[in-house]
Parts: structure tokens; C-alpha cells; sequence
């Protein structure tokens, strides 16, 4: 029997743990021979190519339809992997490393001249992360290279959590997609900036700040909101995230008072004759009768509404809705990341 299955001609693996070294072994001879592979991580599933392979590299940044200004993280097996990348070690690198990798943590660094600034979308910093996805890191680690890897979905869509998601984007576009099933976060890493003379979280995910600055025993920046968007540090912030196509509408503040507005903008909406969908906790859904309802899990369970935000964006889009309304979280923790990840691919945001 085949390894894979052929889908408009890119090649899908299913993993199984007993044809596990056959697969490893065969997709990072995909990956050692300049291909584009999508693989599962602990977050969301990356669009992968050796760093080495320029050509690769770049059709990674083709196919996304991705701007060239825009920085991959750079994913390793090892930490030993580091040295031959990096300019400078801040003392907070192995701190952190030590704590935090293999996790879904990336770290900005100083890059060394030598490395191909395409990666870094002309930065002189990398991004670095060592996935703790046990697909991942068997393949990281029989590959023994760095591979750039986005998250593996058109640019602006909403990030993929399975390979079917994958299999939407870009079947036909790239040479394989290895499928390891839902990735058991859902939201991507946590971005740490370590190249000033304080860390600054860049991109909240499911490590925290409370986290990281428990563990560096020192405060963490966390930038305003950019007013200036063409002055972002990294330069993913000023780009539309995470957007389906339906206009969506995010209810953020006192849980009360979201209830109450989301309920009269379904009515509203309902009165125009507009297909509605609905991104809400568990607790609410008695509320929408008449909508597409995509359920986050129970109220308080946040870990839950991170493995189901992008997969319910997806759904809710493939169900033609017109218009999404979405039930906001407490911006503390997880919270913060679901925010992060909403704000962006919201139209509108009423907050009371
Ligand atoms: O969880 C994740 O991080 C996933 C999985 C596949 O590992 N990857 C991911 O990659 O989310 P991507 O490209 O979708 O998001 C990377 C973010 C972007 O906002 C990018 O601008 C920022 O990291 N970034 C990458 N390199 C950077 C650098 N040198 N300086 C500042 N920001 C950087
Ligand atoms: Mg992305």
C-alpha cells in the first residue's frame, strides 16, 4: 500500500504510528530536495521548506501570496541548531529555551550575515522556535536543518488546524502535506522579542506574559496597540489576519451587556434578511435560534475555544453566512491570543 494518497497532484501523507520511520523518512527527502511540505505543529500546521533552499523559500512566500516584507519563524529540531543561525545568545534565550522549548514559544534574535535574509523578510533579527508536536519534531530532528515554516494558509486566512484546511488552501500548489490530525493548541505561537534591551511580546499565544515573566523574573513589554501600522516591529501586525470572508463583528467588555448587543444586531440583521452565523460559547446558543451557530466550548474553558476559533471561522465561511457575530474573552491568558487573533480579523469591534 502507498504512503500517500495523490490530491490534484501534491502527495498526502496519513500519519501512522506503524509506518511512522517510512513516512518521516520519505517526506524530509521532500524537504531535502527543495520542496514545499505542510506538517502539523502543536499550534497550527506550517508551510515548510529547508532554509538552505532559497528556491523553496520563496515559493512558500508565492504560493501564500505573502509580501516579501514579511518574516518567517524558523523552526528547529535542536537547540544546538541555534548557534549557526544566531549573531548573539541573549542570557533570556537560554532561560527561556530551557523552560519553554520544544513549546510553541519563538524567540527574535540577532541573525547572523551569513544566513539568507528571505526568511527574515530583510530583517537583520530571525525568528526561532522548536515545536514539542512529536510529527514535527521526529521530522526536524531526522532533517537536522532549519526549516521556515507560516502557518499554512493563504495569507489572511483564517490558520490552518487541520489538513483538510491545508488540503483547501493549497492541494495542487505544493509537493506534500503530511496529516497528523487537529493540532492540539490551535493558535500559533507565542512571538518574544529579545533583540532590545527588554523582551517585548510581539504576538500573544497560549504561553502567557504572566508566564514568561515569571520565568525571566523580569517585566515584559507588550507594545500599544500600532497606530502607525507601517511602523509594526513585526511585520505580520500589519497585515488583515485571520479573516473569513463574511463580515465579522466582534462584541468585547462586560459579558452582560455582550449578550444583550449581540442579541440586537442578530435581530437587526435577522430583519434584513441576512444569513447569520454565530461564534459563541456553549452557554448562549438557546439565544440565536435562527443562525449558523459555531459553539467555542463551555464559558471559562478557553483552551477549548483556541483548538476551535480557526476551524469554526473556516466552517461558518463554507456555510455562506453574510455576517459573523462574535462573543469576545477575557483578555487574560489564552484570552489575550483569542483576542489578538479576533481583533484582526474583525470588521467591526463594539465594546461597551
Ligand atoms: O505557531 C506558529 O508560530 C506557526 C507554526 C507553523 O509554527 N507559525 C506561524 O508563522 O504562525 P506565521 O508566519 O504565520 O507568523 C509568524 C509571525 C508573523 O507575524 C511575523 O511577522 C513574525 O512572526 N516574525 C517572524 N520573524 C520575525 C522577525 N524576525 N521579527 C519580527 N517578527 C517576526
Ligand atoms: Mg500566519
Amino acid at each position: 500500500m502507498s504512503l500517500w494518497t495523490n490530491v490534484k497532484g501534491t502527495k498526502v501523507f496519513s500519519y501512522r504510528e506503524e509506518k511512522k520511520d517510512e513516512i518521516i523518512t520519505e517526506v524530509a527527502g521532500i524537504f531535502r530536495s527543495g520542496g514545499v511540505v505542510a506538517l502539523p505543529t502543536e499550534t497550527v500546521y506550517g508551510l515548510g521548506a529547508v532554509v538552505l533552499h532559497r528556491h523553496a523559500v520563496n515559493r512558500i512566500f508565492t504560493v501564500k501570496g505573502r509580501p516579501l516584507d514579511n518574516p518567517m519563524i524558523v523552526h528547529l529540531g535542536d537547540v544546538s541548531q541555534v548557534d549557526s543561525l544566531v549573531e548573539y545568545l541573549p542570557p533570556e534565550l537560554h532561560i527561556l529555551a530551557e523552560h519553554f522549548w520544544p513549546g510553541p514559544l519563538s524567540l527574535i534574535l540577532r541573525r547572523k550575515k551569513e544566513i539568507t535574509s528571505l526568511v527574515s523578510g530583510g530583517l537583520s533579527t530571525i525568528a526561532l522556535r522548536i515545536p514539542h508536536h512529536f510529527i514535527a519534531l521526529h521530522l526536524l530532528r531526522e532533517l537536522a536543518m532549519p526549516v521556515a515554516a507560516p502557518s499554512a494558509n493563504i495569507s489572511g486566512k483564517p490558520s490552518p488546524t487541520e489538513a483538510a484546511h491545508v488540503i483547501e488552501d493549497f492541494a495542487g500548489k505544493i509537493d506534500a502535506i503530511l496529516d497528523g490530525g487537529k493540532c492540539p493548541i490551535g493558535v500559533e505561537s507565542t512571538v518574544l522579542d529579545l533583540t532590545g534591551d527588554a523582551p517585548v511580546l510581539l504576538r500573544p499565544g497560549s504561553i502567557s506574559r504572566e508566564e514568561l515573566e515569571n520565568c525571566l523574573k523580569r517585566p515584559v513589554i507588550v507594545p500599544e496597540r500600532q497606530s502607525n501600522l507601517n511602523k509594526a516591529k513585526s511585520p505580520g501586525m500589519k497585515y488583515r489576519h485571520y479573516a473569513p470572508e463574511a463580515h465579522l463583528i466582534l462584541f468585547k467588555g462586560d459579558p452582560v451587556v455582550v449578550e444583550k448587543n449581540m442579541k440586537y444586531y442578530y435581530g437587526k440583521y435577522l430583519k434584513e434578511g441576512k444569513k447569520i452565523g454565530i461564534l459563541c460559547t456553549w452557554e448562549k446558543k438557546e439565544a440565536f435560534p435562527k443562525a449558523s451557530l459555531e459553539l467555542l466550548g463551555r464559558q471559562g474553558d478557553l483552551k477549548e475555544a483556541a483548538v476551535s476559533l480557526y476551524g469554526a471561522l473556516r466552517n461558518l465561511d463554507g456555510r455562506g453566512v453574510d455576517i459573523i457575530l462574535a462573543e469576545g474573552f477575557r483578555e487574560e491568558g489564552l484570552g489575550a491570543a483569542l483576542m489578538n487573533r479576533l481583533e484582526k480579523a474583525a470588521d467591526d469591534v463594539i465594546e461597551n
